[in-house]
């Protein structure tokens, strides 16, 4: 996933696309450049690495324009280096482009421009979209606003694949051009200026006036004017939306890294994910956004539960919760292997697709096969103009506030809630009594001030994670509703610490993890004090019988965990279902304070970008 700002109006273009740049970091920083018109010129900077590189790059070497496109890469085709940084331009020079997304028919549009003396200052699919617009170009004729957009729409037509694009003609002034599709694209209405994102975060301290562009459309921006069309030409209608988060919400504030913000923002996210979607009168959930009866919920025999990364880990907490709750064979599947295996999917199935961004290709994938197949199919996500938000049949919206940091963090604990919610509405409408269903949201009313209770942990972390900030890698393991926290804790502390990491169902220690198991390699187990304690306690005593350091997770005060274990990370009681929201967050802090003690870079980590929209 790339990060695309253009602008055009009356103000110098480039601290206004350095801004937009810093705030889309997240979705990669292998590269960036920046290209700028003025009067007839176009100056192009590129650096390889940080933003903070090319910005440097620019007080040395300023460029000046009143029009400017920026790009900040997270590489697919090309290896990272100054050459295959964006902007790139066609054969002429005079026409300048920047990309998100994957041309999949590239090579094949190369060979055929190279046959025709195109020559390739790069290894990337980019260019060849940059010189395959130029050459329609040329044959259009002079230059103009018309016969750019034309040169834009007729090499559109030749690619397969995805695009979200910005581009700019050296000689024709006052003009930007955007397209979309399968990446996302935001207009950004000023007044008397006006710009493009890939994310409406990097706007926020311009504008909260947004138009998301969709799916085959294509923009004309002028600084006073914008016109939306189709890839046919014709005219399109839009709605002008605001943003609902402001710049400071997409800053970080007081703390070192969005991640740790965003950690301690999980006592309100949670409560935010419940917010007026509690009924004691009914002693239920209402989710009015799935857009179902109370009689076509009730029809449902089988939820299917699709995700990625976190997203999917919070989906195996939603099948426990599902089955505990509403008796309800639920099944959880990795997006990307849904997309290709042919589920057998009947009339009485619910399916959901579960993304914080609203971009992540598989997903999306998994969502428009599942609607191909004719089922209806909703979504749980935070970005309410994302393409899965906009495509899917109804659904949750998280309400959790921008995520930056790249390891997801809020987003799980959000999900995990709007699932419990999920299922306690479809156990009261089977089996749940309203005595059960009133006790349940009892326990929900009280999670937010549990959160912030585990929170208040935060000192004693640093002195734990320093034990164990050099070791080889670390085992996670647990039993029922908390085997998805080990294999979210593991996922967590592997993506911002490069260590390795698995996560297990406890008793799966005996069929070949043990192996693992030695002094440089602490093993964590997420214990609570449940049914199944004695169990993991036996687990426990295995990984210790063998020299294993152990790191519990557990109910405060359960002396029997303290007794076996190293060290513990306390959480307070809560009933089963409830249980990850609170144990996961010991653990993303653990994560956190090792990642920062190996000093690595916790918001932007190696090779990771915060969506990934290409498959
Ligand atoms: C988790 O920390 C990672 N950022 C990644 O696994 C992420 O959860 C996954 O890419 C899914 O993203 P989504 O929720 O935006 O679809």
């Amino acid at each position: 996933m790339c990060g695309i700002v253009g602008y055009v109006g009356p103000a110098e273009a480039a601290p206004i696309l350095l801004d937009g740049l810093r705030r889309l970091e997240y979705r990669g920083y292998d590269s960036a450049g920046v290209a700028l018109g003025n009067n007839g010129s176009l100056e192009i900077r590129k650096a390889v690495g940080r933003i903070q590189n090319l910005a440097q790059l620019i007080i040395d070497e300023p460029v000046h324009g009143n029009r400017g496109i920026c790009h900040t890469r997270w590489a697919t085709h090309g290896a990272v280096t100054r050459e295959n940084a964006h902007p790139h331009t066609d054969q002429s020079g005079r026409i300048v482009l920047v990309h998100n997304g994957v041309i999949e028919n590239y090579e094949k549009l190369r060979e055929e421009l190279e046959r025709e003396g195109h020559v390739f200052q790069s290894q990337t699919d980019t260019e060849v979209l940059a010189h395959l617009i130029g050459k329609y170009a040329i044959q259009l004729g002079e230059p103009s606003a018309d016969h750019l957009v034309e040169a834009v729409r007729m090499a559109l037509r030749e690619v397969h694949g995805t695009y979200g694009i910005a581009v700019m003609h050296r000689d024709v002034p006052d003009l930007l051009v955007g397209a979309r599709r399968g990446s996302p694209l935001v207009l950004g209405v000023g007044k008397g200026e006006n710009f493009l994102a890939s994310d409406p975060l990097a706007l926020v301290n311009h504008t909260r006036d947004v138009v998301y562009l969709k799916d085959f459309e294509i923009v004309l921006l002028r600084p006073d004017n914008f016109q939306i069309q189709s890839l046919a030409g014709d005219g399109r209608d839009y709605e002008i939306s605001t943003v609902d988060f402001d710049a400071e919400e997409a800053s970080k504030g007081d703390y070192p890294h969005f991640m740790l913000k965003e950690i301690f923002e999980q006592a309100s996210t949670v409560r935010d994910a419940m917010r007026g979607r509690l009924s004691a009168e009914e002693a239920t959930a209402k989710l009015g956004g799935l857009n179902m009866t109370p009689s076509e919920l009730r029809e449902v025999e089988r939820i299917i539960l699709i995700g990625c990364g976190t997203a999917y880990h919070a989906a195996m907490v939603g099948e426990y919760a599902m089955e505990t709750l509403a008796s309800l064979p639920t099944e959880v599947e990795v997006a990307s292997e849904f997309r290709y295996r042919n589920m057998p999917l009947d009339k009485y199935t619910l399916t959901f697709v579960i993304s914080q961004s609203g971009e992540t290709a598989d997903t999306l994938a998994a969502l428009r096969e599942s609607q191909r197949k004719g089922h209806r199919t909703l979504g749980i996500c935070n970005n309410v103009a994302s393409t899965i938000a906009r495509e899917s049949d109804g659904g949750v919206y998280m309400h959790a506030g921008p995520e930056i940091g790249v390891a997801a963090t809020k987003s799980f604990t959000s999900q995990v809630t709007i699932l419990t919610l999920l299922s306690l509405l479809m156990g009261r409408i089977r089996n749940l009594s309203s005595f059960d269903g009133l006790r349940i949201i009892e326990e929900l009313e009280q999670l937010p001030d549990k959160v912030a209770r585990v929170l208040e942990m935060n000192p004693h972390l640093p002195e734990v994670a320093e034990k164990y900030a050099n070791s080889h890698g670390m085992l996670f393991m647990g039993r029922q509703f908390q085997y998805p926290v080990a294999m979210e804790a593991a996922l967590k502390l592997k993506e911002i610490s490069y260590m390795f990491c698995s996560g297990y169902p406890s008793a799966e220690l005996k069929h070949g993890v043990i192996a693992l198991v030695n002094p440089d390699t602490p093993s964590v187990f997420i214990a609570p004090d449940d049914a199944l304690f004695e169990k993991n306690a036996s687990n426990i005593q295995e990984v210790r019988a063998r020299k294993g350091p152990v790191i519990g997770v557990g109910t405060e005060g359960h002396g029997a965990l303290e007794r076996i274990t190293d060290d513990v990370l306390w959480v307070p009681p809560a009933p089963d279902y409830l249980m990850p929201v609170l144990t996961i967050i010991p653990l993303q802090l653990l994560a956190y304070h090792i990642a920062v003690q190996r000093g690595c870079d916790v918001d932007k980590p190696r090779n990771l970008a915060k969506s990934v929209t290409v498959e």
